[in-house]
């Protein structure tokens, strides 16, 4: 089964079988089936954050359960259902559609809804933990149905449960939202402020759409689209380093950019650091580091997964060498 249409890499690898599911009984029944018990397994959403470095031996599960449901209104709320399976970004547009506020800053994000918690997607001030109220998975091993809500998925920086403790042993089914009638903008982001404005947007008459919009513009002028030149976003995470090394970075690189985490951390980063270690716009045959953001790597067309690895693991070593930081993928790495 080649996965090369399944992954935004479009890296060239196989699994032993493929198959879609479209629905939780489909699902339940593959797990239960003794052909499958034994087998390795592997969820695939948007294939939108995974780097395959070798084939899969084992089943491949495509998600694909589809459908969105506001299952409770609260005077302030909608409480909005989705399968794992729905594209994340027409999920978000159907809220904007629909008013729903909440996911607006998350827009045009890769991938599908069932893979969003896993990693607590984020982007432009907001993470989907901020509006997240609960989710189904289905066990693996004994295929039954657990309900997990906020706490349950330990929510961190592109962090979950189901990456540490849980990794592997749940897919999930269904996540449900809790978005408002009345919007809160998140709009103190510097390019938003300043897309808004060029977009003729003044702050009196904002809408969930003109942010809806202005991440769009922004993502497309910055981040490659999978469909032109494969990649899977960001493909590190940014380095959280502690407060007293980035003030001694500070001195010898006045222009470090950073964020306060917490007392004691602050967040690098990782594209700023790339760059300044002189890799943005790299090639080397088909594999790259994007021209317009150094924290993405590109397969230009032909690029295997060994061949995005290895430069990965250079980039980190030279970011080691030049600022004494690690930095990690995000990406998952098979
Ligand atoms: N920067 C550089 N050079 C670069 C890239 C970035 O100097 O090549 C600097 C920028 O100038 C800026 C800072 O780094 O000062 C931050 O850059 P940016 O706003 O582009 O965001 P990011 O930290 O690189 C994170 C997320 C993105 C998300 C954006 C916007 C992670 C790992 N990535 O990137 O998420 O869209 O913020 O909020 O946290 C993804 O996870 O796949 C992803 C695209």
């Amino acid at each position: 089964f080649s996965l090369k249409n399944y992954n935004t890499f479009g890296i060239d690898a196989t699994a032993r079988f493929g198959v879609e599911v479209h629905n939780l009984a489909d699902l339940q029944t593959l797990l239960r089936s003794e052909e499958y018990q034994e087998m390795p397994k592997l969820i695939l959403g948007g294939g939108s954050n995974v780097l395959f470095t070798k084939d899969v031996d084992g089943l491949v599960i495509l998600m694909r359960i589809d459908g969105i449901d506001v299952v409770r209104e609260s005077d302030t709320h909608y409480w909005v259902q989705a399968g794992a399976g729905v594209n994340w970004h027409q999920f978000v547009m159907y809220c904007v559609e629909n008013k729903y506020a909440g996911l607006e800053n998350l827009s045009l994000i890769p991938g599908t809804v069932g893979a969003a918690p896993m990693q607590n997607i984020g982007a432009y001030g907001v993470e989907i933990e901020q509006v997240f109220d609960s989710l189904t998975a289905l066990h693996v091993e004994s295929g039954e149905l657990r309900q997990f809500n906020h706490e349950e998925c330990r929510f961190g920086y592109r962090e979950s449960v189901f990456k540490h403790d849980l990794k592997g042993q749940y897919i999930i089914a269904s996540v449900t939202f809790r978005l408002a009638k009345q919007p809160t903008f998140h709009i103190s982001y510097g390019a938003i402020q300043d897309t808004l404005a060029e977009m003729g947007v003044s702050a009196g008459d904002i809408t969930i759409r003109d942010v809806s919009d202005a991440v769009i513009r922004i993502r497309r002028s910055k981040l490659p689209d999978p469909a032109d030149i494969g990649n899977a976003g960001s493909f590190f995470k940014n380095p959280e380093i502690p407060t007293v090394q980035y003030q001694q970075l500070k001195l010898a690189y006045p222009a470090i950019p950073g964020y306060v985490v917490s007392e004691t951390t602050t967040k690098v980063p990782a594209g700023w650091l790339i760059e300044q270690a002189g890799w943005k716009g790299y090639r080397d045959g088909d594999a790259g580091v994007h021209t317009k953001q150094a924290l993405v790597l590109v397969n230009y067309g032909g690029a295997n997964g060994h061949d995005l690895l290895s430069l990965a693991t250079r980039i980190q070593t030279s970011v080691f060498d030049k600022f004494g930081i690690t930095i990690n993928p995000e990406v998952n790495v098979i």
